[in-house]
């Protein structure tokens, strides 16, 4: 009765200007080899057959999801899902649960990002196995990742009574406090960072969207006499995290004792990048002379790089990003101040 649910639209802002351009960071090959995306299907293929797969991602991605999900299993062909525009994780989740509901009211359902690296395929197994037996008891559950900065960009989550060993309730879920807030969490030692990834039933998760979330209720009920597609540029855009699990109680933690890595920014890329003998990481057309301890990526043109170090160079067709390694967190207020800008 468990399912995946792999949510692969949005673009984090803290990639640019890959982010922007059609290959989102979950579809970018790393080291030449597999996708996020892929590595994360492949890692529920180990518990789940294909079928039992689901993957949510935006219309315009859709061709390129398909083309990297066939290689890992043909019958994935049939398991995405389009979503007409990217309104967060809360509505394409609800979209995502649709064929799902339809086929097993009762399902447990694993909600998976597809922005992270998983270091240990065994240790992610045990742990989502946790999950689903406290989700069939009708826990909402998180896996949280033991924190060790005051990093503003996570949802944090506060452990109450042990439940059994390494399993908590919970006692708040607070998503992206600011960072004095995220401060305390962390000296507290009391709180997890939330890896991204959620295990409940279906129908819990659907009661929760009933009471908390009215006008994205009144859709999914009508979805009876239209699609659900239709209307669903116009639905608020919300995520789960502030929609449903910072609002609903009888929540568990399962601690996560695998390797765990958001790759949030060009430095965490780089960190887990192939580097060559002088410490770079070079991907795409590019002449690298004299360059050390620097990513160097090009997805258009030629990029040419002389006597550089602790750099980050990201070219794309129509924008370029010259960073130094220390600075790659500003990233952010750069896409900000261009939003700005229109
Ligand atoms: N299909 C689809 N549609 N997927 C989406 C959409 C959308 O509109 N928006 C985001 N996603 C996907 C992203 O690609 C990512 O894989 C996942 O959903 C999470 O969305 P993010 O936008 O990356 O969320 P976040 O990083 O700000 O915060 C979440 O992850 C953190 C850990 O990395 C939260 O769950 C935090 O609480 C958590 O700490
Ligand atoms: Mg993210």
């Amino acid at each position: 009765d468990c399912r995946a649910l792999i949510l692969a639209g949005g673009s984090g802002t803290r990639l640019w200007p890959l982010s922007r351009t059609l290959l989102p960071k979950q579809l970018l090959p790393l080291n030449g080899g597999e996708s996020l995306l892929q590595q994360t299907v492949r890692r529920t293929l180990g518990v789940l057959p294909p079928e039992h797969v689901w993957v949510v991602t935006n219309e315009e991605h859709v061709f390129e999801v398909r083309n990297q999900l066939r290689t890992l299993d043909p019958l994935l062909d049939r398991q995405v899902l389009s979503e007409p525009q990217g309104r967060n994780t809360l509505p394409a989740i609800l979209l995502g649960l649709e064929p799902i509901v339809r086929d097993t009211p009762g399902a447990i359902v694993g909600v998976f990002p597809s922005d992270h690296m998983i270091g240990d395929q065994d240790g992610w197994e045990a742990a989502f196995g946790r999950a689903q037996g406290l989700a069939r008891d009708g826990w909402f559950v998180t896996f949280g990742i033991e924190p060790n900065t005051p990093e503003t960009g996570y949802g944090y989550i506060a452990r109450d009574r042990a439940l059994s060993d390494g399993c908590y309730a919970v006692d708040r879920f607070v998503e992206k406090p600011d960072v004095a807030t995220a401060r305390e969490f962390v000296d507290s030692g009391r709180y997890y960072w939330n890896s991204g990834m959620f295990v409940f039933g279906v129908q819990p998760f659907l009661e929760a969207v009933q009471e908390y979330q009215p006008t994205l209720w009144q859709w999914w009920t009508g979805r009876d006499e239209r699609s659900l597609t239709a209307g669903y540029a116009s639905l608020p855009d919300v995520s789960v995290d502030y929609g449903i699990m910072e609002k609903v109680g009888n929540q568990a933690v399962v601690q996560a004792d695998f390797d765990w890595d958001d790759l949030g920014s060009w430095e965490a890329l780089y960190r887990l990048g192939e580097q060559d003998s002088s410490g770079c990481v070079v991907q795409g057309d590019v002449s690298a002379l004299d360059c050390r301890d620097s990513m160097l990526y090009s997805q258009g043109g030629k990029l040419a790089a002389i006597g550089l170090e602790d750099m980050i160079v990201v070219q794309t067709r129509d924008a370029t990003l010259v960073c130094s390694m220390d600075a790659v967190q500003k990233v952010k207020n750069v896409v900000q101040d261009l939003k700005a800008e229109g």
